[in-house]
């Protein structure tokens, strides 16, 4: 268990690739995020071998079906030591509810986040699957439905997380990925803050991925984002 803040999306698509740089990096400087990609590719084990290693894993899966189902994904998931895990607030509470009980009993009871709406929708897009409201309205909603359920925190954009600092208290958790280093490359990320606005802004923990992965020396990368943030 390391405190490190900065939570590096092992976005690869072998566990080969992943291990190249899991090799260079260390459990006490970060956390790693294993993503869809990288879990079908890899599979559960080298989840496992991720926290044998020492690692604090955010299994990001992104859990949204019928509650008993979800429940049932997120004991498996426990099983392998996870650090943090999530579901999708959009399947309501009954679901949220049901992955919450489903960790009481787990021997290291792992972080459990939300993701309220995925930041690759927009208004337009809200209206055509009959959601009531804009962006900010219906992630302010879903995140009081997160807390409400007993939810330990949400993935948030850069925009959206002074505003749930404030609604949401000082405890909750508040993911962010879409983070750029002041030098790095914007890749596709449209809603981008530097390491220092996020932390600033209220941000628990910055997801990172390419400013890292892709750099030429990735743990030079990971060194000047600890420094940026040490410095606050
Ligand atoms: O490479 P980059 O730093 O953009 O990676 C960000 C990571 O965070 C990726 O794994 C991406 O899937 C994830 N993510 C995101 N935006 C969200 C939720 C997750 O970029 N809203």
């Amino acid at each position: 268990m390391s405190d490190s803040r900065i939570i590096i999306a092992l976005d690869f698509a072998t566990s080969q690739a992943a291990q190249n740089l899991v090799e260079r990096l260390d459990p006490a400087r970060c956390k790693l995020k294993v993503g869809k990609e990288l879990f079908v590719a890899a599979g559960p084990d080298y989840v496992a071998s991720l926290v044998d290693r020492g690692y604090d894993v955010f299994l990001d899966l992104k859990f949204h079906d019928i509650p008993n189902t979800v429940a049932a994904a997120c004991r498996a998931a426990a099983q392998l030591g996870v650090w943090m895990m999530n579901v999708h607030a959009l399947g309501g509470r009954a679901m949220l509810e049901a992955a919450r009980e489903a960790l009481e009993n787990a021997p290291s009871r792992p972080k459990l986040i939300a993701v309220t709406l995925l930041t690759s929708l927009q208004d337009a897009d809200l209206a055509e699957v009959g959601i009531v409201g804009n962006t900010q309205q219906a992630v302010t909603r879903l995140s009081g439905l997160v807390q409400d359920c007993g939810l330990d925190g949400v993935v948030c954009s850069a925009r959206e997380v002074s505003a749930l600092r404030r609604e949401r208290g000082s405890e909750f958790v508040l993911v962010t990925p879409g983070i750029r280093p002041i030098q790095a490359e914007r890749g596709d990320q449209a809603r981008i803050a530097t390491p220092r606005e996020a932390i600033q802004n209220g941000s628990s923990y910055l997801v990172i991925g390419r400013p890292i992965t892709q750099a030429a020396d990735p743990l030079a990368a990971l060194e000047s984002v600890l420094n940026e943030i040490d410095s606050i």
